[in-house]
């Protein structure tokens, strides 16, 4: 026997890297197309798709394109589409997220018309896009955020989502109950089968960036107040535990690559599927440097998507899902 310290070279890692196939054979983790959903942003009042400035590659659809996108979604066998919607018109409270024929309804509805048996179509939950104050939630009188009347408003949303066609509601709002609260009320509605993706650790992070130009937001100020702090990692476990008492289907962790430990922690945790999403910032950075020759953007979007998978995600929101499936083919 030779100690641990002597390296007689008997044990050489080396020997499981040296070809293409033996690599293959021993990778831990793999990527693949099922696991890939396409965050995808439909705008009222377009004639014709409009290109993200921030997001290259991304676009703000009308409810014409965002049927062809499904269709390139099914044809490339990604897992599923997560709908935003951007709407012409905003208010104090976000009317139109639970207007029937608000924009992100009816793209519900086209996208599950669409290929909603191929493709599991899924609706952000959340006030922001719709309320003139840019917040996810309600005000109350002194302005702040006002947790328990936000809820009131996520209940009538999720129940318009369902009717529409979601199959999965992403609850983004990081309100308190938000979780139990949607349950509820869709269970009471007669919509017990769709499934609550609890964005359960997400904060409030500068990686949201381009996002805010993707649904034209109307945010001054930030969202610290419900948003948890990027310093903070236990407390990422924790709303991972209340949200899953709560009844949630799926938690989620988000951002994603600077978040790694926080995903790690809550995959070990939890008894449900665990989801990331690579924000618009984490996009950005790659689609930039990308851009300067700096670094190669196809293996960077493989790495980074992989990285991911390996600290503990069983899917991943990323905008380059299409794009990376046609890779993996
Ligand atoms: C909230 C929401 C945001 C993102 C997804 N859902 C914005 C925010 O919380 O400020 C960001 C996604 C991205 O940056 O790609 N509805």
């Amino acid at each position: 026997m030779t100690s641990s310290f002597d390296s007689g070279l008997g044990i050489r890692p080396r020997r499981m890297r040296r070809t293409p196939a033996l690599r293959r054979l021993a990778a831990e983790t793999r990527v693949h197309p099922a696991e890939l959903i396409l965050p995808v942003f439909v705008r009222e009042g377009l004639d014709a798709p409009r290109p993200i400035e921030a997001m290259p590659g991304v676009m703000q659809h009308t409810l014409e394109s965002v049927r062809q996108v499904a269709r390139d979604a099914v044809a490339a066998g990604i897992g599923g589409i997560m709908l935003f919607g951007v709407p012409a018109t905003r208010d104090a409270i976000g009317s139109q997220a639970d207007h029937p024929e608000g924009i992100l309804n009816l793209a519900i509805a086209a996208v599950h018309e669409e290929a909603g048996d191929q493709l599991v179509v899924q609706a952000d939950l959340c006030l922001d896009e719709f309320t003139d104050h840019g917040h996810c939630g309600v005000l109350d009188a002194a302005g702040e955020v006002d947790n328990d009347a936000t809820l009131t408003r996520y209940e009538a949303i999720a129940i318009t989502q369902a009717r529409a066609g979601a199959a999965v509601l992403g609850v983004s709002g990081m309100m308190d109950g938000q979780v139990a609260a949607v349950r509820t009320a869709l269970d009471e509605a007669g919509h017990a089968d769709t499934a609550i993706l609890a964005y359960s650790a997400k904060y409030a992070s500068a990686f949201y960036g381009p996002f805010r130009e993707a649904v034209d937001s109307q945010l001054s100020g930030n969202r610290r107040g419900y948003q948890q702090d990027p310093a903070n990692r236990r407390e990422g476990v924790r709303e991972a535990a209340l949200d899953i008492n709560e009844g949630a289907d799926i938690v989620m962790v988000k951002p994603a690559s600077t978040y790694l430990d926080v995903l790690s922690d809550v995959a070990e945790m939890s008894p449900v599927p665990v989801w990331a999403y690579q924000v618009s910032g984490e996009a950005a950075m790659i689609e930039a440097a990308a851009a300067n020759g700096w670094i190669d953007r196809r293996a960077a979007i493989e790495e980074s998507i992989v990285s991911i998978r390996r600290a503990g995600a069983d899917a991943v929101l990323t905008y380059f899902a299409l794009e990376l499936a046609g890779w993996l083919r």
